[in-house]
């Protein structure tokens, strides 16, 4: 992002105070995740989380869908967080933080497809990870989850220009951030920076969030990023999308991302890619029915 669109994003954000605040819960559950993983303790998830009724008890529902592998219905967050141990449980937390941080009803792009496309490609993201032996399965989760971060911004704060933006995406067939561009002369990936530097997040997902769309952009985390990249193209291609159809062909060998993954993963070249497809579309219903099952009405 050049410092003449950070100025005009600024001043149109004035000052940040309409970004939306990082729910009181999350703020230490991100710092926490931080800790080396031995470290790291379920009951821990559960003490943030009874700080706040509305978001446990969407934390309870979550924690008893397929999409987590439990295996025995759970009652209460003490027994998801022993069944399901500390990453499952803090990736429920976060998905469910991020899905109330939605303002409701005020654009074409309906809250409930965006949490869709976020918790899709966070599962893909977590799910693709573990295919290729990508280290951390839960920071890929995190990642894919919170990517379109700067898409929340702008629903907040320019819903007018925004829903302008998105009937052109749709109109033409084209990519967000493209029409994004042409439209508001930045995209969801500079208005997300602003909201990652203004929530401290760490930098590898401040990296995501702003790279997303061009891994070869970002410094330190290229590998995250790219992986990130390819698993938001693999949900916009197979019906987790933003709401319309992108009139293009995608091959992902041709992406940027891929030649940057394949860096840290040599694997990924003889990749399984109709198997991993054909892997996603079998919970994409479980997302569905999930989210509609949650979604606060
Ligand atoms: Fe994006
Ligand atoms: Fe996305």
């Amino acid at each position: 992002m050049t410092t003449a669109t950070k100025q005009v994003l600024m001043e149109r954000m004035e000052g940040l105070r309409q970004i939306p605040a990082i729910p009181a819960v999350l703020t230490p559950l991100l710092r926490y995740r931080q800790q080396p993983a031995e470290q790291l303790d379920a009951h821990k998830v559960t003490d943030l989380l009874a700080q706040d009724k509305a978001l446990a008890a969407q934390c309870l529902q979550m924690a008893n869908s397929p999409l987590f592998g439990r295996w025995r219905r759970v009652d209460s967050l003490r027994g998801a967080a022993v069944s399901l141990g500390f990453h499952h449980l803090s990736d429920i937390a976060m998905s469910c933080g991020v899905l109330n941080l939605l303002p409701g009803g005020t654009s074409e792009l309906d809250p409930i497809v965006f949490w869709e496309h976020s918790l899709g490609c966070a599962l893909v993201c977590r799910h693709f990870a573990r295919k290729i032996n990508f280290g951390d399965p839960s920071k890929a989760y995190l990642a894919g989850l919170l990517h379109d971060l700067g898409i929340i911004v702008n629903l907040w704060v320019l819903p007018k220009e925004f829903r302008g933006t998105y009937e052109l995406a749709r109109r033409e067939g084209i990519p967000l951030h493209e029409a994004e561009q042409k439209s508001l002369g930045f995209t969801h990936c500079d208005s997300g920076q602003l909201l990652a530097e203004h929530w401290e997040l760490s930098p590898e997902l401040a990296e995501v969030v702003t790279h997303h769309h061009n891994p070869p952009g970002s410094l330190n985390h290229t590998g995250l990023v790219a992986l990130v990249q390819l698993a938001d193209l693999l949900c916009r291609m197979r019906g987790f999308n933003y709401g319309y159809i992108e009139e293009r062909q995608v091959n992902l060998l041709e992406e940027s991302g891929f030649a940057v993954l394949a860096q840290h993963c040599p694997s990924l070249r003889e990749f399984d890619w109709a198997r991993l497809t054909f892997e996603m579309d079998s919970y994409m219903d479980d997302v569905h029915s999930l989210v509609r099952a949650i979604y606060p009405s």
